[in-house]
């Protein structure tokens, strides 16, 4: 067959030459990459909170740090999938604006243990404190470790305002006056109340919104 001739923009340029084939498959991968991550920075839906999430008070925050410190998030996720196993589970999918003030986010993909996106009020603060300081008490199967120190070490409340005034920079909307309030919140506090009280939270403002919000579509259309 004759050689046919053709120019450098043709497609036989790239098919015959592995290094410009290489170049126009990273640009490609790459603006396809920035078409579909460039819009979520300013989609409501990725960056306004879901009715119900508020910013982590004082003493949740800390709690939060502590999760972090003690690598919780490596055997439990934060993310209830779409799966009806799941939903079925742990209560509805979760959604990208009920993260907007986690800075970083504690998804995790580990899980030995189960989801604790809505875990907050499901047990009492004791079933925690007991389940804290030895699992096995409450679940004897459990092979989750125990975090016992937690109830013994006080919380050191030098530096919460500075965390805060750090998620203010990330765009959490922490006011002066609850940065100025938050030392207090922390004094007596040991590092175990501040994991329950985060605990107890996970996912309770969401829940609550939407309890409203049924509510309130209920009573509009006069159903009792
Ligand atoms: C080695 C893996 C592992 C680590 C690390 C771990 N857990 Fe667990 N966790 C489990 C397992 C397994 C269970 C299920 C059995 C049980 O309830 O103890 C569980 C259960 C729980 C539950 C009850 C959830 C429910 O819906 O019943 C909570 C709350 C919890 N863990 C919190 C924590 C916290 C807080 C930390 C970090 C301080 C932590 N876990 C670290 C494995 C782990």
């Amino acid at each position: 067959m004759a050689q046919e001739n053709h120019g450098f923009f043709s497609h036989q340029t790239l098919e015959k030459n592995i290094g410009w084939m290489i170049v126009c498959s990273i640009l490609v991968v790459l603006f396809a990459g920035l078409v579909q991550i460039v819009p979520l920075f300013f989609q409501h839906s990725t960056t306004k909170p879901a009715a119900g999430v508020e910013p982590y008070d004082a003493l949740r925050l800390m709690g939060r740090d502590l999760y972090i410190r003690e690598g919780c998030v490596g055997c439990h996720s934060q993310q209830i999938r779409m799966l009806r196993a799941e939903v079925q589970r742990y209560g509805p999918y979760s959604l990208a604006s009920e993260s907007v003030y986690e800075r970083p986010f504690l998804w995790g993909s580990k899980r030995t243990g189960p989801d604790l996106t809505r875990v907050g009020e499901r047990y009492s603060d004791e079933w925690h404190r007991i389940h804290l300081r030895n699992p096995r008490v409450v679940v004897p199967e459990s092979n989750m470790p125990g975090y016992p120190w937690l109830a013994q070490q006080p919380l050191k409340p030098d530096d919460i305002s500075d965390r805060m005034r750090t998620l203010r920079v990330l765009g959490v909307p922490y006011t002066e006056a609850q940065i100025a309030a938050a030392p207090d919140a922390l004094k007596g506090k040991t590092e175990e109340d501040a994991m329950v009280a985060y605990l107890q939270g996970l996912g309770t403002g969401a829940r609550k919104a939407a309890l409203a919000a049924q509510a309130a579509t209920k009573s509009a259309q006069g159903v009792k």
